[in-house]
């Protein structure tokens, strides 16, 4: 029995030596030293022995544990310092680069939620449009000088008998016309946001840009729904404490037509530098002409609504905590810049 013991032992240390890993170490440890391992069957064993015999065999069997414990616990620590060597968990891993939606983007859903919370219904109209839909419905007839102020691209396509040439549209106005032919029975209350083109390049213009269109139709609507829509995007958007106010201008497609202007969030209104007279200009709104009323399809006798049509850089560039020296930096790439949003 002695020698059995011997044998196994040796066998016992080659395997633990030669253990590969951490949990083939332990199985090594379970089929010698455990319960029902070959240790223990001749602890079993030892009660047929003669007595003379039995305490010496006690005594190696204890022996032969220890030198197996000890040797499974070198043989741990060696595995699992030699696996450290390649594997180092405390070295920072390299994390891909995480980006964000960009900031047109985020100020586009940011003013859909804005208007959405007071029931209006997102929707976008084509950017390639009928000359009909951009200037004609709108009450602006071939060779109307108002026209000029849209820079419009036109397309080199053969122009369709009712609806005209075929344009980049120049504004979301070209929305208004479409959502009342989707509708049909107002209430109406759109949101139209979609990108617009124009030829222009400078600090302030880039030739492809957003707008936002909201147009609201129903009976007795009046400018005091206009102010008060007005107020709330503007309290919502921009502050609490941003106020606007209406100036009287020209539109072909409302009447009275507006420019909104909101009071400078660096003075509070009362002038500085960057605004002069205590108010920016922030675009163009009024009440529905009645003509566009009628190309929609709808009985202007009945029917009132205003409309108001803004930029979304324009609006974004505006707030209050936001400087931005050059619109176009917007659509450079420049990831740099456009990190920091
Ligand atoms: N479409 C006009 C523009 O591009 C803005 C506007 C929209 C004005 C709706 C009045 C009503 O400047």
């Amino acid at each position: 029995m002695k020698n059995d013991i011997q044998s196994i032992k040796s066998e016992a240390v080659a395997q633990i030596l030669e253990a590969k890993n951490i949990s083939e170490l332990e199985d090594i440890r379970i089929s010698y030293l455990g319960k029902s391992g070959k240790i223990a069957s001749f602890t079993k064993n030892i009660k047929n022995l003669p007595p003379e015999e039995k305490k010496q065999v006690g005594v190696i069997i204890n022996e032969t544990k220890n030198t197996l414990l000890k040797l499974i616990a070198e043989r741990k620590n060696a595995l699992s310092t030699s696996t450290r060597e390649w594997f180092d968990p405390t070295v920072p891993g390299r994390k891909p680069p995480v980006g964000h939606l960009h900031i047109v983007t985020q100020a586009i859903k940011q003013i859909s939620e804005i208007f959405e919370n007071i029931g209006f219904v997102r929707v976008r109209y084509p950017e390639v449009e009928w000359d009909w839909f951009a200037f004609e419905a709108l009450n602006m007839p071939q060779d109307h000088p108002a026209r000029d102020d849209w820079e419009t691209f036109i397309v080199d396509q053969k122009p369709n008998d009712k609806l005209g040439r075929v344009v980049l549209t120049p504004h979301t106005s070209s929305g208004e016309v479409r959502e009342m032919f989707r509708v049909k029975t107002p209430p109406i209350r759109m949101i139209n946001i979609s990108k617009c083109y124009r030829r222009q390049s400078d600090v302030s213009h880039v030739p492809m840009f957003h707008q936002f269109e909201g147009l609201v139709i129903d009976k007795n609507i009046s400018i005091a729904n206009l102010k008060g829509t007005l107020d709330y995007f503007v309290k919502n958007f921009f502050g609490e404490d941003r106020k606007i106010r209406l100036r009287p201008y020209n539109f072909c497609f409302t009447e009275p037509s507006f420019e909104v202007d909101i009071s400078c969030a660096v003075c509070g209104g009362r002038g500085c530098k960057l605004c002069k007279e205590g108010w920016l200009e922030l675009g163009g709104a009024g009440m529905t002409h009645p003509n566009v009323l009628k190309n929609g399809g709808l009985d202007p006798k009945k029917y009132t609504g205003f409309a108001f049509g803004w930029g979304v850089e324009r609006a974004f560039m505006m707030k209050n905590d936001i400087n931005i020296p050059d619109i176009r930096i917007l659509y450079s790439t420049d990831l740099n810049y456009l990190k920091q949003f």
